[in-house]
């Protein structure tokens, strides 16, 4: 197994698990976290102590971190350690031109803003909550004082008929830069099995090649299964043009994540789910031995596990990693994975 103690380059910091959304399939939403806050003063100690150990990049997650009551000033004091801050939102406070602004000005480094729909009708469906036109207004404003964001979008089964729509949004409101995102179960709904048929979303990622193939603007797409399930000649196309990311960082042990209480998740699916349930303390904890400890070793050894025989001979594999492993709680690998397209 790799040692992943030198490979921790982020960290996310869940703020909030407050939310102005409702989204059907978010991987957090247990009712007993909706309320939870990350204590400030706390916050500030685990900042001191990620500038220690050189992590040159913090994430902060939700919930919707933009409504955490210290937003700005976390902000600015993780600027002040040099460590670059980025956030992952649904982008409806931004629709505020002066809490956009503000953000900036706090020295945000990159933005990342979740579309979840292409009509303000389809936004009801999917969050419960008129958005849309909040986050193009948000979107607006950024650019309107220089900061681009990113934006991404989570492709479920319920949502690929729209596929169409939503480039010409993208197209219509000029955004430059997209991450699709395919969905990755939802552990907190034991039950889910799948929110998508992991053989569609293959057969998506073809359609969705061919389809963006003269698009203005640029795009990657967050694969969460295994890339044999994408035809071959596309996905050395996309490989080549450097278009194709791979979302598990438990098995290279790449990222630390910090729930509201700071317990630390496996990755921000596993909402509600720490290693273990002690909370991290800056004072006392070292990343170094907490990925040593016996669950986080454990977990990972489960995390790069193959999840089918014919995964170990593969070429692909170090690029792949057989997507989000969480899925094989639900389905049969072998089911899905077969060396026909290797
Ligand atoms: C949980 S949200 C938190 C930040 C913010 N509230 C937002 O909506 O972007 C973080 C990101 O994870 C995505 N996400 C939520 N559930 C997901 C799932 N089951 N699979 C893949 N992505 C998911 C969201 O669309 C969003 O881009």
């Amino acid at each position: 197994m790799q040692n992943a103690t030198s490979n921790v380059k982020s960290a996310w910091l869940t703020t909030n698990r407050s939310c102005n959304n409702n989204c059907e399939w978010c991987y957090a939403q247990n009712e007993k976290m909706r309320n939870s806050n990350m204590d400030f003063e706390k916050a500030k100690q685990m900042i001191d102590y990620l500038a220690k150990e050189g992590i040159s990049k913090i994430v902060l997650i939700g919930g919707e971190p933009t409504i955490y009551n210290h937003f700005v000033d976390i902000i600015k004091y993780i600027r002040n350690k040099g460590i670059c801050a980025s956030v992952a939102t649904n982008g409806r406070k931004f629709a505020d031109l002066q809490f956009a602004k503000n953000t900036v000005e706090a020295g945000i480094s990159s933005i990342n803003i979740s579309l979840k729909a292409s009509s303000e009708e389809d936004y009801v469906k999917y969050t419960k909550k008129n958005g849309l036109s909040e986050m193009l207004k948000g979107y607006q404003n950024l650019c309107s004082i220089g900061f681009k964001p990113v934006i991404s979008y989570v492709i479920v089964d319920d949502n690929k008929d729209e596929f169409e729509k939503v480039i010409n949004l993208i197209e219509n409101n000029k955004i430059e830069d997209v991450i699709f995102q395919f969905v990755k179960p939802v552990i907190e709904l034991q039950k889910s099995s799948e929110i998508m048929d992991i053989k569609k979303m293959g057969q998506f990622v073809n359609y969705i090649y061919k389809r963006l193939k003269d698009v203005k603007f640029n795009y990657v797409l967050e694969v969460s299964f295994p890339l044999c399930l994408i035809d071959r000649d596309i996905l050395d196309n996309l490989i080549n043009e450097k278009k194709i990311l791979t979302c598990c960082h438990i098995q290279k042990g790449a990222g630390i994540i910090f729930d509201t209480d700071f317990k630390v998740l496996p990755c921000n699916h596993f909402a509600g789910f720490p290693f273990d349930n002690k909370a991290f303390d800056p004072n006392k904890d070292t990343i170094s031995a907490l990925w040593c400890s016996n669950n986080v070793k454990k977990f990972r050894q489960k995390a790069q596990c193959y999840p089918s025989k014919v995964c170990k001979s593969c070429e692909i594999w170090n690029i792949c990693g057989g997507g989000c492993f969480t899925r094989w709680l639900y389905i049969n690998p072998n089911d899905y994975i077969s060396h026909t397209n290797i």
